[in-house]
C-alpha cells in the first residue's frame, strides 16, 4: 500500500514536471519570434545571422551613414568619405586584425556581452534594453542581413 502511494506521487510529481517544462520551451518559442536568435559562444558569435555572406560595400554605406549607423558619432576610421568623425571610441581601422569575423559580430549584435559598461548601442537586439522610444520598441536597429554587411567591412579592415 505504502509502496503504491509513493509511486501515485512520483508519477505526479513527474506530470507537473513534464507540463511545466512543456510550457516553458512553448513560451521560449513564442519569444523566439519577437527576439532576434543567436549563439554566443565564449565572446563571439561565430555563425552568421543570415547564412548570406554580408556585402562589404553595403556594410562601408551603412557605417558612414549618419542616420543608420551612427558608428561616426564615436568612431573614426578609414572612411575619407566622412568628414567629421567622432573620438569616442577607437579607431575602426585596423578593426579586422584585432578580433575575429566572430567577435565583431557579437559587438554588433550587443556590445555590451562583452562589456557591460558600454556606451555602444545593441545594433540587433531587442531584449533586455531600457530607455527605448516608441518606435524602436521589438525592432532592432539594423537588420539581420546589415549585421552581416557591417561585419564584412569591419573584416576588411586590416
Ligand atoms: C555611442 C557610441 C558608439 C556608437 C554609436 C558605436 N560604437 Fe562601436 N564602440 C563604442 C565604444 C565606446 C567602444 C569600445 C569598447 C566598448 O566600450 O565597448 C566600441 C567598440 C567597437 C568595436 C571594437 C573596436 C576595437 O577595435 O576595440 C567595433 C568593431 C565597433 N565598436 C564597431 C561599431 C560600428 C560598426 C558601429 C556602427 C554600426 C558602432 N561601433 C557604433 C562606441 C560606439
Amino acid at each position: 500500500m505504502q509502496s503504491r502511494w509513493r509511486m501515485l506521487k512520483a508519477m505526479l510529481l513527474l506530470t507537473c514536471l513534464s507540463t511545466s517544462t512543456a510550457g516553458a520551451l512553448s513560451a521560449a518559442a513564442s519569444a523566439q519570434t519577437h527576439a532576434p536568435a543567436w549563439q554566443q559562444i565564449g565572446d563571439a558569435i561565430p555563425a552568421s545571422l543570415t547564412g548570406v555572406a554580408g556585402d562589404p560595400q553595403r556594410g562601408r554605406a551603412i557605417v558612414s551613414n549618419r542616420r543608420l549607423g551612427l558608428c561616426l558619432l564615436c568612431h573614426s576610421g578609414p572612411f575619407a568619405e566622412a568628414p567629421f568623425q567622432g573620438d569616442l571610441a577607437p579607431s575602426l581601422a585596423g578593426a579586422g586584425a584585432r578580433w575575429s569575423e566572430g567577435q565583431l559580430r557579437l559587438r554588433m549584435v550587443d556590445a555590451s556581452k562583452a562589456n557591460p559598461d558600454t556606451i555602444m548601442p545593441a545594433y540587433f537586439q531587442t531584449a533586455g534594453l531600457t530607455q527605448v522610444g516608441g518606435a524602436w520598441r521589438e525592432k532592432t536597429i539594423l537588420s539581420a542581413q546589415q549585421i552581416e554587411d557591417v561585419v564584412a567591412l569591419l573584416v576588411s579592415l586590416q
